[in-house]
């Protein structure tokens, strides 16, 4: 195993004040975006929408990776260079999707299992050999009446850490994320209750696996109360809840906790992630950062709509938000930002 590169990558895509953009939505999910703005749902579009992104520019300023699609991986600029050339160009390090998605989990209604397991060192060694430098493999924890069940966060953490460890033998850095979703009306405690969990099982399995912690980065939910619930959380109860939880579960060998946004907006995901950095920063053994979807992507995607002539309005909405998210991280993120 390459330890020693898996650490400079992991320590690359956290180091100054950067975070990770996500575009790795499946087919599916693409087009359920695109068709909820109705932008023709085709591979051309779905191509066009990631050269978009990826020629944003400035874009490098406050990204240091973007996490890309299988279908993506593969696609090229318009005037035909590979999207992994460009965006190794501009300076940022790609990354691959590689788990196949969450389906239901036998035995256990309401609950998912993420697959993606076999056959994945091969798969691995083809993403390395085009360029990915990192990986990431997505968990999903549910809340409802009587779950999540330990069953389903033991299967999740196992299939995390076996994913994991493959990615480390390819020498790709591990994007671990288990997330605990937002929907549904658990309390903020529930959350944290559920999340110190999920987390404890996780790293249990990281070390039964033999996962090398300096080579990976964690991508977890924020502490949150559920979307439905009555009472909402301030910006520091979030970040108090949020950052007590991960000191309990996250060793410090781990460089960097990027958030994923889970369906938060774009200025909310902000400024709970500068509310943790501004009160906590300098006292955590981790960077706190992003590796966030929809909260970078969503303005900028409306404002596209598929049109070409559109195309810059959405790419300075897009450097807009990942440059409030490099703020928040250095806790110096204000709504006075987004009114600039
Ligand atoms: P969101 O930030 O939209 O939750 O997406 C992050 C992600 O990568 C989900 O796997």
């Amino acid at each position: 195993m390459h330890t020693q590169k898996l650490r400079d990558i992991a320590k690359a895509l956290v180091a100054t004040d950067k975070g990770l953009l996500a575009m790795d939505e499946s087919h599916p999910t693409c087009d359920k975006r695109f068709a909820a703005l109705g932008i023709p749902r085709t591979e051309e579009a779905r191509r066009a929408y990631r050269e978009l992104i990826v020629t944003t520019p400035g874009l490098n300023e406050s990204i240091s990776g973007v996490i890309l699609f299988d279908e993506t991986i593969r696609q090229s600029k318009k005037d035909g260079t590979p999207f992994v050339k460009a965006i190794t160009d501009a300076g940022i390090i790609p990354g691959i999707k590689v788990d196949r998605g969450a389906t239901e989990l036998a035995g256990h209604p309401g609950e998912k299992i993420t697959e993606g397991l076999d056959g994945l060192r091969d798969r691995l060694k083809e993403y390395f050999h085009m360029g990915a430098r990192f990986a990431k493999w997505r968990g999903v924890i549910t809340m409802g009446n009587g779950i999540p069940s330990r069953g389903c966060i033991a299967a999740n953490a196992h299939a995390l850490a076996r994913y994991a460890a493959l990615c480390q033998e390819a020498g790709l850095v591990p994007i671990v994320e288990p997330e605990v979703l937002m929907d549904g009306d658990h309390t903020l405690e529930r959350c944290y209750e559920v999340t110190e969990e999920v987390l404890h099982s996780v790293f249990n399995q990281l070390y039964r696996q033999m996962v090398v912690l300096e080579g990976m980065i964690l991508k977890p939910n924020m502490v949150l109360p559920g979307l439905s619930c009555r009472t909402q959380a301030t910006l520091d109860e979030v970040a108090d809840a949020t950052v007590r939880c991960l000191l309990r579960t996250v060793p410090a060998a781990v460089p960097g906790i990027a958030f994923l946004s889970g369906g938060q907006s774009g200025e909310l995901a902000s400024a709970r992630l500068n509310a943790m950095n501004a009160r906590f920063r300098s006292r955590l053994p981790w960077a706190l950062t992003f590796s966030y979807a929809r909260a970078i992507q969503q303005p900028a995607l409306e404002i596209w709509q598929g049109k070409d002539i559109h195309v810059m309005a959405a790419q300075h909405a897009l450097y807009h938000r990942a440059n409030c998210n490099r703020s928040a991280r250095r806790g110096e993120y204000s709504a006075a930002m987004e009114r600039a």
